[in-house]
């Protein structure tokens, strides 16, 4: 589907960015731009792909007119720009509006005026029952897309992909630990018991293509993924890198939740089992809906969220076999000193 075609990554300098140029760039794309304030960072990528099938376009999602230059010619769009730090957006939470919620109807609106065939937006399971202003800016921008969908049927295909945790990105905890191991410092976990969905970035981008290839105006995909609580994941890095580094409580972090939800009881009534996967259609009912109101969803009440708690534990061999895998653990295991 991409061959010949042109795909925009908003946020492509970011974890997910790198991983669907990695993927991409050995195939028939045509072109695949990348999007982001940053000069330093589009640099440091840009000698990373030194690929001419790569442009870069400094500009911000706020700033409507920088995305539409930005977007002439372009057939596909993974909208992945956004300000994802929990305790940042919850210390500016207008700032997480502006970027989560305003910047990605920015894209939207340009993307449909410029006539791009599909959009992906992606969220996070911060915005499922959120507390914190990140997983609210993100709702907001679901509930965005999901109404833009509306509009825009077939002529701009809109869907969303929700993804929990991705091991290892930028600012999670798997560096954390690492940066702690190397150290000699004992690890600091929040609460042991808390739960975290576990999903590769490999699992991430193939989620994003899925809802690409599958999805209808306004769908919303979630990926099934095993979940491993925090002490679980200390105890796997500590058996990985063989050490005996002590665990350290410090107590839950401002804006975090004991477990994550991917879809809440109403949208597990109506989801589609895919098989690795969930759709949620989107709700397109008209808003006169509620004047005919006379029988709720009985099922709805049968069913539970789908979440990190309820859904399947990794072991701590599972765990450490996960990790094994990741690319900055087998770059510590060799000697890097890991800094980011
Ligand atoms: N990583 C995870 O664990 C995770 C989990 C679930 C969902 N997601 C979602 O997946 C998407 C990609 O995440 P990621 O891990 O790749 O994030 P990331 O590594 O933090 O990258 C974010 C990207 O957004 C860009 N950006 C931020 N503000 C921008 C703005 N105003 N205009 C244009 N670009 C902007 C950043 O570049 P500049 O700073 O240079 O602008 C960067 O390229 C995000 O929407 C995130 O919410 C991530």
């Amino acid at each position: 589907m991409f061959e010949g075609k042109t795909l925009l990554i908003t946020g492509g300098t970011g974890t997910f960015g790198n991983a669907v140029l990695r993927r991409f760039l050995p195939t028939e794309i045509d072109e695949i731009r990348i999007f982001s304030r940053d000069e330093k960072k589009q640099d440091d990528m840009r000698r990373v792909y030194p690929s001419s099938k790569v442009k870069f376009y400094l500009g911000d999602v706020r700033n409507e007119q920088s995305i539409r230059d930005a977007m002439v010619g372009v057939d596909y769009i993974f909208q992945a720009a956004a300000l994802k730090q929990v305790p940042s957006c919850e210390f500016f939470p207008i700032e997480a509006v502006r970027t989560n919620a305003l910047g990605a109807e920015n894209v939207l609106n340009a993307a449909m005026a410029a006539g791009v065939r599909r959009v992906i937006v992606l969220s996070t399971d911060k915005a499922v029952y959120p507390i914190n202003a990140m997983g609210i800016s993100k709702a907001m921008m679901e509930k965005l897309a999901v109404a833009k969908s509306r509009v825009a049927g077939n002529s701009t295909t809109i869907c969303c992909t929700r993804y929990g945790n991705v091991m290892a990105s930028r600012g999670s905890v798997v560096p954390l630990f690492i940066r702690q191991i190397q150290a000699g410092r004992p690890l600091t976990v929040t609460d042991p018991q808390m739960t975290r969905f576990m999903m590769s970035i490999d699992g991430a981008v193939d989620l994003v293509l899925w809802a690409f290839e599958r999805g209808n105006p306004g769908d919303i995909f979630v990926q099934k993924a095993p979940a491993a609580t925090i002490e679980t994941l200390a105890r796997a890095l500590q058996q990985v890198f063989k050490v005996t580094t002590p665990v350290q409580v410090i107590g839950t972090r401002h804006g975090e939740k004991l477990y994550e939800t991917l879809l809440t009881r109403e949208e597990m009534a109506v989801a589609e089992d895919m098989g690795g996967y969930y759709r949620v259609a989107a709700d397109n009912r008209d808003l006169n809906y509620g004047l005919y109101f006379d029988k709720g969803r009985s099922e709805v009440s049968a069913v539970e969220d789908y979440n990190s708690h309820n859904t399947r534990r990794l072991s701590v061999e599972e765990m450490a076999e996960m990790l094994r895998s990741l690319d900055i653990v087998k770059r510590a295991l060799a000697g890097e000193t890991i800094d980011q």
